[in-house]
């Protein structure tokens, strides 16, 4: 079995190579990954002698690198977790994550109808289904939820959802969906809530909460996330789409609080800034397909998960402090000065 995974250089697609290579040791794992700003093949360093691992720098747009690869490896599975990924990048310029997003999935499955694959699997998002109201705790995403999408980055997320299922019902591509909510763990790129406000804190610089800080997300552990699209691909069935999430609501506030004392570091550190443009209120999964079809549960609670995300950014500074001294100023500069 060959499964190409893109977009492995990042958050989940670098923990998702790590779970597949431990768990599959006679599967070869191809990983495509542009590197851009958030792609790190430092995070890629322990599987890169592992002769059952290729690493090739290529952009999912570009239709002759795709084929060449195609042609070179012929892969049984695609999994697709290439994305442009920030909702705040998107607001600033949408454009890269239409390109990236849309067409470059397009490409994938194009070369999927070329070479012939046995599964396509696109890793999508619970933002596809906009946001939920904060005084209807009985209201959850489930498959059945319209699309509804807030922000660029959601919207490009969910028009290539909805090629991904014109793929299946025009050409019989065999895909499946997953619409996963937030994840946190190791390797998260430091724009994020969860790694920033560790960075931010340790560093004693302002915690930069936006609005009111009362926005809801679910949190799930990525390795959680992983272990659920390992069971998707070998299991799911064609055609679906499979919600992922742990049942674990939490208000940002009470995120950036957690963080502050785990480290040892005052509250005093928040500021709450200008809020983001059409921020999405709240966002809960309703996980029982997964859970019924294909026995999926969360293994991780979130009250063990921080603590070990947060050991992990004390443990592997050098992984961080590099990402956050380049470019990553500017960035910051940008988003944060004057908020
Ligand atoms: P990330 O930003 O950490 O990583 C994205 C990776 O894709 C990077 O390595 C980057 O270099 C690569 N990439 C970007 N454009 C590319 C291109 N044109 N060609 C090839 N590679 C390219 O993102 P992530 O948080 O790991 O998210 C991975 C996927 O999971 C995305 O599709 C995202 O929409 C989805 N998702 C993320 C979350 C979350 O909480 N992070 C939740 C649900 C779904
Ligand atoms: P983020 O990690 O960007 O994920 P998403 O927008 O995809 O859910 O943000 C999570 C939540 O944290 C979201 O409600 C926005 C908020 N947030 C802040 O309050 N301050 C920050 O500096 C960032 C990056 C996010």
């Amino acid at each position: 079995m060959t499964i190409l995974v893109t977009g492995g250089a990042g958050f989940i697609g670098s923990n998702f190579i790590f779970h597949m290579l431990g768990k599959y040791p006679e599967y070869r794992v191809i990983c495509l990954d542009k590197l851009t700003y958030a792609g790190n093949l430092s995070t890629l360093a322990p599987v890169m002698e592992n002769p059952n691992f290729r690493f090739v720098k290529l952009d999912i747009c570009d239709r002759e690198g795709v084929y060449q690869l195609f042609e070179e490896e012929h892969p049984d599975v695609v999994v697709n977790f290439a994305a442009e990924s920030h909702v705040d990048r998107s607001i600033e310029n949408p454009e890269v994550f239409l390109q990236t997003n849309i067409l470059g999935t397009q490409v994938l499955m194009d070369a999927c109808r070329k070479y012939g694959i046995t599964r396509y699997h696109q890793v999508s998002t619970d933002e596809v289904y906009g946001d939920l109201p904060l005084d209807r705790p009985d209201l959850l995403f489930t498959e059945e939820t319209p699309i509804h999408t807030s922000s660029p980055y959601s919207a490009s997320k969910a028009a290539a959802d909805l090629l991904v299922m014109a793929y299946h019902r025009t050409y019989g591509l065999p895909v499946t969906i997953s619409r996963c909510s937030n994840n946190y763990g190791p390797y998260h790129f430091p724009e994020k809530l969860i790694p920033l406000m560790i960075a931010n804190a340790l560093a004693d610089k302002p915690l930069p909460v936006y609005g009111e800080g009362l926005n809801v997300r679910d949190w799930l552990y990525v390795e959680d996330h992983c272990k659920a699209i390992d069971l998707i691909i070998h299991k799911g069935r064609a055609g679906e789409v499979y919600n992922i999430g742990g049942h674990n609501e939490m208000r940002n506030i009470d995120i950036v609080k957690l963080i502050c004392k785990a480290l040892g570091k005052p509250e005093s550190l928040i500021t709450y800034v200008t809020d983001r443009k059409g921020h999405d209120m709240r966002y809960a999964i309703d996980p029982t397909k997964i859970h019924t079809e294909l026995g999926w549960l969360p293994e991780t609670m979130f009250a063990d998960g921080i603590q070990k995300t947060i050991q992990w950014y004390l443990d592997n500074k050098t992984w961080w402090q590099t990402i956050i001294s380049g470019e990553y100023q500017d960035y910051y500069e940008k988003m944060y000065a004057n908020r």
